[in-house]
């Protein structure tokens, strides 16, 4: 038998569901992760595999081979499983991206959620639906979903995803929610109009993906998401460090990471965090954001370092 896993009991002690983190195909085979994984975290998000680009390539051509793996996984480790994503404007195949019919564009939304979102019901906690669909000045991004269907299309996706898994939470995920401004106002509107309207939105994913000395703000604005009654989580927690790195930042990001912890542990309704990654080797800040490193909780040698020995203590 596995003991229940460590950071997520501590978790789960104050009043939390998950505290997770992600697996794909780049470190399932390496045991390094994957015994951080058992024995740190309860809850496995898909870093790329369950991305649409992935699962459905070509239209009508479905390959899973990639997100069941991570979907086996979880399940044989007895990992709850957060689903990501499925309307996303990133990593989406050119044919979708060349549409311009509503009706087709309609069709085709529904059939990658009935088909992915349906291929694994009643397994996943919560779907991430639609991810990222603002720009930072909170105009709606101008993604082919967008272009095509404006608002409408959340309703569509919403209403498939509750068609294909209806047990499953859902939720609208978005970056950069961590400070007052227009995008965090954006997206509490549009969470309102959806309400409004019926769409079954059950959550907000805060994705909290931070740079050091940015932090200060998301107790505030994660008070504000949940006021809206709705379920939140963040959903993909790193707090990246502008190079060098020094003594003295990885005390600070200690210190955020604290921060940022104990503002989910305050709010009832936030359900749980998600880290985007456990060691520092495998971020996706190296080859995204060069001029940053050193996000997350291990560093390039699978040491933990001070941000996870402070939320040890903090949460103990
Ligand atoms: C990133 C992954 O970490 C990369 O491996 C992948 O190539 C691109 O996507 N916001 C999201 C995540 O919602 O899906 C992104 O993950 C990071 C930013």
């Amino acid at each position: 038998m596995t003991s229940t896993p460590f950071l997520h009991a501590r978790f789960k002690s104050k009043g939390k569901l998950y505290l997770g983190n992600i697996l794909d195909g780049n470190t399932l085979h390496d045991t390094s992760i994957t015994n951080v994984l058992k024995s740190e975290f309860g809850s496995i998000t898909a870093e790329y595999s369950w991305k649409w680009n992935r699962i459905q390539p070509k239209e009508g051509e479905f390959h899973f081979e990639g997100a069941d793996a991570v979907f086996d996984w979880a399940v044989a480790n007895k990992k709850l499983i957060r689903g990501h994503t499925l309307i996303w404007h990133q990593n989406i195949p050119e044919w979708v991206n060349a549409i311009t019919d509503k009706t087709k564009l309609t069709e085709v939304i529904q059939e990658h959620i009935r088909q992915v979102a349906g291929r694994y019901k009643g397994h996943v906690y919560a779907w991430d639906v639609v991810n990222e669909p603002f720009e930072e000045d909170g105009h709606f991004r101008n993604s082919v979903f967008w272009r095509v269907l404006k608002e409408d299309f959340f309703d569509i996706a919403f209403r498939a995803a509750r068609e294909a898994d209806p047990d499953a939470k859902l939720y609208l995920n978005e970056y950069n929610l961590d400070y007052a401004g227009p995008k965090i106002d954006a997206l509490l509107a549009l969470v309102g109009r959806l309400q409004k309207r019926g769409v079954p939105i059950d959550g907000i994913g805060s994705q909290a993906h931070l740079t050091l000395g940015k932090a200060e703000g998301v107790p505030a604005q994660l008070l504000r998401l949940a006021a809206t009654g709705l379920d939140i989580a963040l959903t993909e927690l790193d707090i990246r460090i502008p190079r060098p790195v020094t003594e003295a930042k990885l005390m600070q990001q200690q210190a955020e990471y604290e921060l940022v912890v104990k503002a989910c542990v305050d709010i009832p309704n936030c359900m749980g965090i998600t880290l985007w990654g456990v060691s520092d080797r495998n971020s996706w800040v190296n080859a995204t954001l060069p001029q940053f490193e050193s996000p997350l909780l291990w560093d390039k040698d699978y040491k933990r370092k001070a941000a996870y020995r402070g939320l040890e203590a903090l949460l103990a």
